[in-house]
């Protein structure tokens, strides 16, 4: 994937003059120390995060730790102390204001958490807005805007004024202004924040299902984990100023790496955010013979008997596994088995699961890649190490 947006060494002190701050910082001072020497603030300490095209990447932290900031950075909303904003290559911190007009109106969108609407201007008029600041002629733009009203569910409401409307479909006006102008990069700061939770849901789904055809590339502000989670192909946390911990949702819950970050975690439901893949083993060879072999948990207990392709041809229970090893003849086989794709769920991968039967993970081809645990599963679930022979205690 090709990096649209990427930040390198991003500095904010709020001051006229942040040369000192900046010192302090670079010498290893955090922003703590800065307001007790300066009275300045710090915004972003040193900030570094690359975001792959396409990605929906969330950036998340508690109150006051710099995301705003960091998203008005990016938009020079905001004007950066030190550092370098690269889209799709281009540093746009040193550009001039004709220039960075031009980059706010085609390249980055914004969505924020109170979405102000102009209240005399009916709903279509609203979307049309930053394509009038961009030129596009009016019937260009009347075009655009009904469709992306059509795009977030809004096409019936499209004459009437803002305050028919309820919040939830005030938001999506703004997503729709956001989405009207064409730009790649949208970037919504606590987009969703203020709407209630159910309304809220309907709007992450929304923006998922939009995500899947419009293939944005979309930098989300969120103090949500539970929000990040489900959005995010990639989280950044934040905590004064300084970005703590990058990743994908599943590596950061599995390895929070510190107490700030972990405490976010605690209340994840694991069941439904690991995936097949980060649990499964890599399957160890039960018996070879003639006509194929069978795999399984190294542990031990029935496995799969696999063709030269290494796809799954059937079970073969516990006790077949240990005659044919016994014997040397080929273990009898049962059609029956449970095989899951890698992305599948957890909880997902337990609707499946028949005793007796083991566990196979496949690619697209139906190439066994893995075998999954029950124990193994249900430490993952639990938070609780893995137990290493496959027994539970
Ligand atoms: N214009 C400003 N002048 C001075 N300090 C500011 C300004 N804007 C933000 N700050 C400070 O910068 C730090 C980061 O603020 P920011 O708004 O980025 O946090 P945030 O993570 O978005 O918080 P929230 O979740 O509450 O929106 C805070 O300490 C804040 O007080
Ligand atoms: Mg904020």
């Amino acid at each position: 994937m090709t990096e649209r947006l990427k930040i390198e060494n991003l500095y904010k002190v709020f001051a006229k003059d942040p040369a000192r701050a900046l010192q302090i910082l670079a010498s290893g001072g955090d922003k703590n120390q800065v307001f007790e020497k300066l009275g300045q603030v710090v915004g972003l300490n040193g900030v570094s995060l690359s975001v792959p095209s396409g990605a929906m990447y969330m950036v998340m932290g508690l109150s006051g730790s710099g995301k705003s900031t960091l998203a008005r950075c990016i938009n020079r909303l905001n004007e950066p102390s030190a550092g370098r904003i690269l889209l799709d290559g281009q540093d746009i911190v040193p550009l001039d204001e004709a220039a960075l007009r031009h980059v706010r109106r085609t390249r980055i969108s914004m969505v924020f958490q109170h979405f102000a609407l102009l209240p005399n201007k009916r709903v279509i008029e609203n979307v049309e807005f930053g394509l009038k600041l961009r030129g596009v002629s009016a019937p260009e733009r009347r075009r655009r805007a009904e469709e992306v009203l059509s795009v977030v569910g809004l096409a019936r409401w499209a004459y009437h004024r803002p305050h028919e409307l309820s919040g939830g479909m005030r938001q999506r006006v703004g997503l729709a202004r956001a989405l009207a102008t064409d730009a790649d990069i949208l970037i919504m700061d606590e987009a969703f924040s203020a709407l209630d939770p159910l309304i809220r849901t309907e709007m992450q789904d929304e923006l998922l299902r939009l995500q899947s055809t419009l293939n944005k590339t979309v930098l989300f502000i969120t103090h949500d984990f539970q929000e990040a989670l489900k959005l995010g192909t990639r989280i950044a946390i934040m905590s004064e100023g300084r970005l703590v911990r990058e990743g994908t949702p599943q590596s950061i819950v599995l390895e929070p790496g510190s107490e700030y970050v972990a405490a976010f975690t605690r209340e994840v439901d694991r069941a439904r955010l690991f995936d097949a893949r980060s649990v499964m083993s890599e399957p160890a060879t039960l018996w070879r013979g003639k006509d194929g072999i069978v795999v399984g948990e190294a542990a031990g207990g029935p496995g799969f008997l696999l063709d030269g392709q290494e796809r799954v041809m059937g079970s073969v229970s516990d006790a077949q596994i240990v005659h044919a090893r016994q014997t040397g003849e080929a273990p009898a086989l049962e059609p029956e088995h449970v095989c899951v794709a890698g992305s599948t769920k957890l909880v997902d991968v337990a609707r499946h699961y028949r005793p007796g039967l083991p566990i196979g993970v496949v690619d697209e081809g139906g190439k066994l890649v893995g075998v999954l645990g029950v124990a193994q599963m249900l430490a993952r679930i639990a938070n609780a190490p893995a137990p290493q022979d496959g027994s539970a205690p």
